[in-house]
């Protein structure tokens, strides 16, 4: 499976924004879609891709930097499918339901054969994230970036590779080595985090995992395990 990331704080020969999106390419299922529809309208026209092509959209949560370049995706593909959360708001409920079929998820559900969402899951922000056959997707990972790893393999046997927005900015360097220790007492063989994960957590990512790879942008990331 390719993983191509079409927005994200960090870009190489594409626009850099705060923000995260990434599409599963040989699925045409885009996860997220950044904080600026007219910035992913830009990365998009660079990379090539047409938004008729894409099937399936997943939020992973309301917040503005993954759900901004929702209007650029919206009308574009009329069997387009968006899988969000049943606690979004109305507001962006109804948006979605003029353009597009709206699927709304609370419980783990197979979107299609080995790609399944792990429902709503925390008790602050909730946020669902994605497991394409043995890898996971997170957009900022505000339940814990463990306790997704946790629930992704209650649901498929291994969990592999996980990258994505791990949302670590406030923690300390001991409580980035701790979390690392338990992704690998997981099963996980790497883990790269990205856009909201802060420095810290990079550099002890990039340190701790041997198939380490920088995610910007542009990059297309492969599962190698
Ligand atoms: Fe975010
Ligand atoms: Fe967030």
């Amino acid at each position: 499976m390719r993983f191509k990331i079409l927005y994200d704080n960090e870009a190489k020969d594409l626009k850099a924004a705060w923000g995260f999106s990434c599409l599963i390419e040989d699925k045409n299922i885009l996860f997220d879609t950044g904080g600026d529809a007219k910035i992913l309208e830009h990365n998009m026209k660079r990379l090539n891709i047409d938004p008729k092509k894409i099937d399936t959209l997943v939020i992973s949560h309301e917040h503005w930097d993954h759900i901004g370049g929702i209007p650029y995706i919206l009308g574009k593909n009329p069997g387009l499918r968006v899988y969000i959360l049943e606690s979004f708001s109305d507001a962006l409920k109804s948006k979605i339901r003029e353009n597009a079929k709206l699927i709304e998820v609370s419980e783990p559900e197979e979107i299609e054969e080995g790609i399944i969402t792990t429902g709503e899951l925390g008790p602050g922000i909730k946020e669902q994230s994605l497991i394409v056959e043995d890898t996971v997707i997170t957009g900022c990972a505000h339940p814990g970036i463990v306790e997704i790893i946790k629930k992704a393999k209650e649901l498929v046997d291994e969990i592999s590779l996980v990258f994505g927005g791990f949302h670590l900015k406030e923690k300390s360097e001991d409580e980035i080595l701790g979390i690392i220790a338990e992704l690998k007492k997981l099963g996980v063989k790497n883990a790269i985090p990205c856009h909201c994960s802060g420095d810290l957590a990079i550099g002890l990512f990039k340190r701790e995992f041997e198939g380490y790879q920088e995610i910007y942008a542009g990059k297309v990331l492969e599962n190698e395990f």
